[in-house]
């Protein structure tokens, strides 16, 4: 059963449902590891006060035992702390009209659509008259249950030896040097910077650049970078377009709020070069078998992956809802007025970082499992150790 999942929940209901089907039997789920991830999304600096309401944590409400998974569907629940400010505008059942007065702004129809957000798109599309009926679920707040699912997959990946980690390469307009050639290790780092970067001298003047812009009341994009580690050859396949791992990479970075391009390996910088400085020279030792000096490709040649570490960087659009909104027009009269104007994070690139790591780590489990198959981890990870004995006799 190929691995796929499923959220649903809204910013400000109760809370936000995952569920991910395909998973082996006998995979061990660690909930603090979880937890951490899903903390480490509601970090970094430039972040709204919500982020400090909430102290995101899952709740299984099926496909576990004793922390082991048992190859049927994990359900996971995340509560929304805040909906406790939200019962009667966010109640799932109708509430009378009176009891909405007293939350004030919270209470009332948004008519007025935020340029850059899916607020006019999905009111048309979908015949609404009242912007919250899209924002709730177009909402980045969807990114905790991607969170959750990713750390399913984290585990799938670790159980055969790939790591998965991030990093910020630039806010607004500051980028980091970090080096060349990164270990896992490296990233370490990141964890303990405030805005995910690995570089110290670019540091301070992100966190600089986050504070201009909060000052004009304005919001900023930027660039992150995952690296998958240990990752074997094979996985992904050039034989059809859907099975084509730069693609589903691709895409699965593109469906994350306000990511805007993907970058494969160096693909920037190398679209200006000529061929003989971009591709990775192939060598071979009887040691390390097949190997590359430089990884420009970011690990994947013919939509699989070629045993280097896989590298995809993210564009992300500065955010859209702006403390000094930009010209709208009102749902109704036709109006033009300001935009809607809601609590709202300056940057997330700390925290975008940490969902494009879940993207990669859900794709390449999924590669993975494909490849490897086995109802239960047991047997997924005894093929992937075949496989790796027989790719190293070529
Ligand atoms: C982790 C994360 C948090 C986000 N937080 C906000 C936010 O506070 N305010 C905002 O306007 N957009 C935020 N966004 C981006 C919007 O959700 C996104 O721009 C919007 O849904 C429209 O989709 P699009 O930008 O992909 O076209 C966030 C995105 C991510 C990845």
């Amino acid at each position: 059963m190929e691995l796929s999942y499923v959220t649903a929940g809204e910013s400000h209901g109760p809370g936000l449902t995952v569920v991910v089907s395909g998973v082996p039997a006998g995979l061990e789920l660690d909930h603090e590891l979880i937890r951490r991830d899903l903390a480490r999304r509601q970090a970094g600096y430039g972040r709204s006060p919500r982020q400090k309401l909430e102290t995101d944590d899952v709740v299984p409400h099926g496909g576990l035992r004793h922390g082991r998974t048992l190859g049927s569907p994990i359900a996971f629940f995340i509560e929304n702390r805040d909906h406790r400010n939200w019962t009667d505008p966010m109640n799932p059942w109708p509430v009378p009209e009176e009891a909405l007065v007293a939350y004030g702004w919270r209470g009332k129809p948004i008519r007025l659509p935020r340029p850059g957000h899916a607020d006019l798109s999905g009111v048309l599309k979908y015949g609404l008259s009242d912007v919250r009926d899209v924002l709730e679920r177009a909402s980045a707040r969807e990114t905790a249950a991607r969170v959750a699912a990713g750390a399913v997959a984290k585990a799938v990946c670790r159980s055969i030896g790939i790591e998965v980690r991030s990093h910020v390469l630039q806010i607004g307009s500051v980028r980091a040097t970090p080096p060349a050639w990164l270990t896992a290790a490296d990233f370490d780092r990141a964890e303990a910077s405030e805005v995910r970067c690995l570089d110290p001298s670019a540091e301070q003047a992100m966190i600089a650049e986050i504070e201009a812009a909060k000052n004009d009341r304005d919001t900023l994009g930027g660039v992150t970078e995952v690296r998958a580690f240990g990752v074997p050859p094979g996985l992904g396949s050039h034989v059809s377009a859907g099975q084509r791992l730069d693609g589903r990479l691709a895409g699965a970075m593109l469906s994350i709020q306000s990511a805007k391009g993907v970058e494969i390996g160096d693909a920037i910088a190398s679209s200006g070069r000529r061929g003989s400085s971009v591709h990775d020279e192939i060598h071979h030792d009887d040691g390390r078998g097949f190997y590359r000096e430089t990884d420009r490709a970011g690990g994947l040649e013919g939509g699989i992956t070629n045993g280097a570490d896989v590298i995809v960087r993210v564009i992300w659009k500065p955010l859209p809802t702006l403390m000094r909104p930009l010209a709208s027009v009102e749902l109704g009269s036709h109006e033009q007025q300001a935009a809607h104007v809601e609590r709202s994070d300056v940057t997330v690139l700390p925290a975008a970082a940490v969902v494009a790591e879940a993207g990669m780590a859900f794709e390449l489990a999924r590669a993975a499992l494909e490849k490897f198959g086995g109802d239960s981890i047991g047997d997924f990870v005894a093929a992937h150790a075949a496989y790796m004995a027989r790719v190293a006799q070529a």
